[in-house]
């Protein structure tokens, strides 16, 4: 059946007739559900143009952790997406070089190579070119290529370590392939087994009555429209209040979205639809990170994007579903990373650019 038959019928109200608590009927449920997402692969996903090797992961995991990735030596990709508390930083937007403020919610690394595309409008094609953007970027990390390249080049252990990452190459040690090796690394940074995943596999008894019927209201009110998929979102685009536009204090206004990247009027206040994988842990929510509850999110989802006021017991019971979204962290041994020499460009204070 396809989506748009299944929001049909389900505004017909068809589904939630059929839809009540019996074990037969969690069975129709499982098999709606599997027509809309797809459970987290148990193999590491393939990644385009970018073999993902042992050799390459393992390096990967030291850039992620690597701190002299950053002008000040001090700010890692894992400041911003801690491994240990769900992949990202649990602020409202993330706080960079010189204690910059950025723009937006950091989004999680757990599932990312998932995603239709990389960032909130997408602007990155792939993991390897997202890479790249934060080690540049004057708010996060405001270092340079050539000075990223030297500082791993002053370092022996690198050297050898891109050697065996990248065979073969005549001068493996480049910002491409630091982008490459992260993006192998995140390749492995999955979250399987879900109680969800354990649903949509055929365990009916992985959800509650209160999940089940979340779930059944996550799909008849038509959320499933954007939010589907093996990361129930980010693999489309929408207007942030394709309803009602919230007000300034959740949707500031200086921030258009997807307009910055295509320059199209239609594509103002567009944002990718969030991917709702272990949602729970990633507090704060929406781009502007200015929603901290997630029951409140739902609520403003309902009016914003299906122009309809959704009741407590709705809200809570989609809560509940998104809860079940929770899957295994992946368990990350943390790197020991070898010493600088004198030859490695020096830290620079972090007093914010340009002061
Ligand atoms: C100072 C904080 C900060 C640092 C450091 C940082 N990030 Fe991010 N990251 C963010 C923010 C904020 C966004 C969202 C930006 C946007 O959408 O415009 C983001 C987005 C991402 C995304 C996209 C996820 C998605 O769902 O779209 C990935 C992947 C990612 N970062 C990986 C990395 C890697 C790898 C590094 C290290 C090389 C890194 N980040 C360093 C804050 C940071
Ligand atoms: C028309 C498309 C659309 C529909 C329908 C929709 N969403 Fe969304 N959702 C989005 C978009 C776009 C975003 C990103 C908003 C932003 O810019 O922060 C989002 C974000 C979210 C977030 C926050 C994600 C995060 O990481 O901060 C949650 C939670 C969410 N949606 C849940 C729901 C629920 C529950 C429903 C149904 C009641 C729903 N959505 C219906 C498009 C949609």
């Amino acid at each position: 059946m396809t989506s748009a038959k299944l929001i049909a019928l389900a505004t017909a109200g068809v589904l939630t007739a059929q839809l009540t608590a019996g074990p037969a009927v969690a069975d129709e449920l499982m098999d709606m559900a599997n027509e809309f997402f797809e459970p987290i692969p148990a193999t590491i996903p393939a990644v385009k143009d970018n073999p993902v090797t042992d050799e390459k992961v393992d390096l990967g995991r030291m850039l992620f952790f690597e701190p002299r990735l950053s002008r000040s030596w001090l700010i890692s990709c894992n400041t911003c997406h801690n491994l240990g508390t769900g992949g990202d930083d649990n602020l409202e937007t993330s706080i960079g070089h010189g204690w910059q403020k950025g723009p937006r919610n950091a989004p999680t690394v757990f599932n990312a190579v998932f995603n239709i595309a990389q960032f909130w409008d997408g602007r990155a094609e792939d993991l390897k070119a997202q890479a790249k953007g934060p080690v540049q970027a004057g708010v996060e990390m405001a270092n340079t290529p050539d000075r990223v390249v030297a500082t791993l080049k002053s370092i022996p252990e690198y050297v050898s370590l891109f050697e065996t990452a990248f065979p073969g190459e005549k001068d493996p040690v480049t910002f491409d392939n630091m982008a490459k090796a992260i993006e192998a690394f995140e390749a492995k940074l999955v979250t399987p087994n879900s109680p969800f995943d354990r649903f949509l596999v055929g365990d009916a008894t992985a959800l509650d009555a209160t999940e089940r019927q979340g779930l059944e209201l996550f799909i008849d009110k038509g959320c499933v429209s954007c939010h589907s998929g093996v990361n129930v979102g980010g693999n489309g685009y929408f207007p942030f209040g394709v309803v009602e536009r919230p007000g300034a204090e959740i949707l500031p206004a200086g921030d258009k979205g997807r307009f910055q990247v295509t320059k199209t009027a239609a594509e103002e206040y567009v944002f990718r639809a969030g991917p709702l994988r272990n949602i729970e842990l990633t507090a704060p929510y929406f781009h502007s990170g200015k929603v901290w509850d997630l029951e409140q999110a739902v609520a403003i989802m309902g009016t914003s994007q299906l122009g309809e006021e959704l009741g407590d017991d709705e809200v809570k019971a989609i809560t509940a579903f998104l809860r079940t979204l929770t899957g295994e962290q992946p368990e990350v041994e943390y790197p020991i990373l070898p010493l600088e020499t004198a030859d490695t460009p020096p830290p620079e204070a972090m007093e914010p650019l340009g002061q």
